[in-house]
């Protein structure tokens, strides 16, 4: 497998997580942020995702630096993975394209903006992609690989083969819309459930039982249309026919999330979001899902070295 070196700006939750994908994968990796405190708490981070999932801990062939230029020039692949913030995505972009080197491969990890918004004005611009990795990284295989007006399909090509190569599972999106595919969904999908709550129709409790213990435990094993072709295509449109018009479509957030935010209820972080929650219980719920995920990650990883 040819190395390349790869470049994460930004060593939070995702950036962490993607230097932890591609490290294992034997590639040199070295992680950039503005903050002193990000980069001495990213080894530790790194270490204990390798460790979740019984990897070499590979932490020492990392590089964790705070010069933006010594992390992009060698690099044939820079990941963005810095605030959800256009004017900072831009500005660090602009900057990154100066230094990197002319084949360089340009990604972004942002969750909802436009791709073409962030490189507007890039003379690299054909260079630049979307590359969104889902939370955790090390933990979840898909990255949706987006691919914006001026995205060269060479760009997008190698993306996909990197990212194949390494053994994440890249989708192509081909058109640059907000949400891209995943986010379009799973929203799409909170919009009803908080508008049912909202209703009085069930509580949060309910309507996660019914996600979890009702179609949600087959969605990893047979997508929505897949289930359409399966029940037949026929049903699908007969219900959507009924129900289509009862559906919630409040434009905007819907004003029940808009009063817990105000009351500041904003989940485990403040004790009280559509449950009430304690430290403890918050923490079981995060070790219940990491240790699911974790143990469906070893699985596949076993699988492939078989
Ligand atoms: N958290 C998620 O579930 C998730 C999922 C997919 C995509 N994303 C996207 O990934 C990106 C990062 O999200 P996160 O959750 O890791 O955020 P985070 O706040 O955990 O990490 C961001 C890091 O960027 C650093 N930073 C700030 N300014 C910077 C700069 N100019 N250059 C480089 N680094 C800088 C911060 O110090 C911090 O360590 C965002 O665009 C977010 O929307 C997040």
């Amino acid at each position: 497998m040819e190395r390349i070196h790869i470049a994460v700006l930004g060593a939070g939750r995702m950036g962490c997580g993607i230097a932890q994908v591609f490290a294992a994968a034997g590639h040199p990796v070295s992680l950039y942020d503005t903050q002193p405190a990000a980069l001495a708490a990213a080894p530790a981070t790194i270490a204990a995702m390798s460790r979740a999932l019984g990897q070499e801990e590979r932490v020492g062939s990392l590089v964790f630096t705070g010069d933006l230029a010594a992390a992009v020039r060698p690099a044939g692949l820079v990941i963005e993975a810095a605030p959800e913030n256009l004017a900072l995505k831009r500005e660090l972009f602009q900057r990154v394209e100066a230094l990197a080197g002319e084949q360089a491969l340009l990604a972004t990890n942002t969750s909802a903006i436009a791709i073409g918004e962030i490189s507007e004005g890039m003379a690299a611009a054909a260079r630049l992609c979307g590359m969104h990795f889902w939370n955790p990284p090390h933990l979840v295989r898909l990255v949706e690989v987006v691919q914006a007006d001026a995205t060269a399909d060479t760009t997008i090509q190698q993306a996909m083969s990197l990212l194949e190569s390494i053994g994440m599972s890249p989708v192509h999106v081909r058109r640059d819309i907000p949400g891209f595919i995943g986010n379009r969904l799973q929203h799409a999908l909170k919009r009803e459930a908080i508008a049912l709550v909202a209703a009085g129709v069930c509580d949060a409790a309910t309507l996660d039982k019914v996600v979890k213990e009702g179609f949600g435990s087959r969605l990893g094993v047979i997508g929505p249309l897949e289930q359409s072709d399966l029940v037949g295509v026929d049903l699908t449109y007969a219900i959507h026919r009924y129900l289509n018009a009862d559906l919630d479509n409040t434009p905007g957030a819907h004003p029940y999330l808009e009063s817990l935010v105000k009351d500041g209820k904003l989940g485990m972080k403040t004790g009280e979001g559509f449950y009430t929650w304690t430290d403890e219980r918050g923490r079981e719920v995060k070790a219940r899902m990491d240790e699911f995920l974790a143990r469906q990650a070893r699985e596949k990883l076993s699988g492939q070295s078989s």
